[in-house]
């Protein structure tokens, strides 16, 4: 099959080129997002017997869980090419129809970040998502007059971090949205395990299972650090990795036994110490720790929610008591938590 990416692998270096060889390329080599491969399966399956392409599909959820890499898996699945590009990438409406006048009957065009595309281009999407045509403008002030032009019948795979991060009108125009979430420790476990085997690194199911705990319930940062641990037992161990070595090597890493990191940490002592436990609102958080508020949404609170050490209230955020004892402070008197409540 040929892989016509705009992402070619001599872009790609280092760590991504790495994490790119332990991408699953079936599903059936795909673990964990059970509900999102079932799915998938009938869908792929219906579409190959109809003899038509896929309809078009959006994924959404945390980064590193996979949203790529289904993609792929689709177009391996489906036999057909991929072209991969970002909702940035296409600053014009032209820059879309250079790409989508170049597919071919099948093809599948990935657009990451879809959320990002800027209106012109987003616009000059909708047609040829819904009627596989595209309006290519000629000229200039009141003599523009536009053409339209047919396209092949392709399938446009998305993928946002929030479904509600879409515009109504690009969000109806997927007949496929699929939500990707955190992993399992013991689906990290897993992945940890089929990786180390393509790295040829010998590791124990204790080991594995360390660092899937420490994971964020992201494949990608799983993926990363047993790299990492892997250098550390090599240089101060036997080479192969246990659980007292992966412990070692992610200490070094000053990640905790939970994997949260100096950033969550920030957030979590913030939210205690300067607003006193009351709901704060996210842009109040960015502000005291200093991150970016969307980065907090997309990447720190879902793993702090995840572990039960913060929700949401209608009036903001608040830290749970679990996430109190995790950062060494007594929970607040549940006495408290009643009158903020009724406040
Ligand atoms: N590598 C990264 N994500 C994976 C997944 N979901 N299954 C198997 N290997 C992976």
């Amino acid at each position: 099959m040929m892989d016509d990416r705009l992402i070619t692998s001599s872009m790609i270096g280092g760590d991504e080129e790495a994490e790119h060889s332990l991408r699953p390329r079936f599903l059936k080599e795909y673990i964990g997002q059970q509900e999102v491969k079932e799915h998938m399966r009938i869908y792929i399956e219906a579409a190959k017997l109809r003899g038509e392409p896929l309809d078009h599909a959006v994924f959404y959820g945390p980064p590193g869980l996979g949203k790529t890499t289904l993609a792929s898996i689709i177009s391996n699945e489906m036999g057909s090419n991929l072209k991969i590009t970002s909702g940035p990438a296409l600053t014009h409406a032209g820059d879309l129809a250079a790409i989508v006048t170049n597919l071919s009957e099948g093809d599948i065009l990935f657009i990451d970040e879809i959320h990002r595309l800027n209106s012109s281009v987003e616009e000059a999407l909708y047609p040829a998502m819904e009627d596989f045509a595209i309006d290519i403008v000629m000229g200039k002030g009141p003599s523009a007059y536009s053409i339209r032009i047919d396209l092949p019948h392709f399938t446009l795979i998305g993928a946002t971090t929030r479904l509600g991060l879409l515009t109504a009108p690009l969000r109806d125009r997927f007949g496929i949205k699929e939500q990707l979430s955190l992993y399992t420790p013991s689906d990290l476990a897993e992945i940890i395990v089929r990786s180390a085997g393509i790295l040829g690194v010998r590791i124990n199911e204790e080991g594995a299972l360390e660092i899937a705990s420490r994971s964020r319930g992201t494949p990608r940062i799983a993926n990363r650090l047993l790299k990492r641990v892997r250098d550390f037992a090599q240089i101060k161990g036997s080479g192969s990795i246990d659980r007292l070595t992966a412990k070692a090597g992610l200490d070094m890493l000053a990640i905790d036994e939970k994997g949260l990191d100096a950033t969550d940490r920030n957030i979590l002592t913030a939210m205690i110490e300067k607003f006193a436990s009351r709901p704060v609102g996210v842009d109040t958080i960015a502000a005291a720790t200093g991150e970016d508020a969307s980065t907090i949404e997309d990447v720190y609170e879902p793993y702090l929610m995840q572990l039960g050490f913060i929700t949401r209230t209608p009036r903001g955020r608040i830290v749970l008591p679990a996430g109190y004892v995790h950062m060494g402070y007594i929970p607040p008197a549940d006495e408290g938590q009643i009158k903020f409540s009724m406040e």
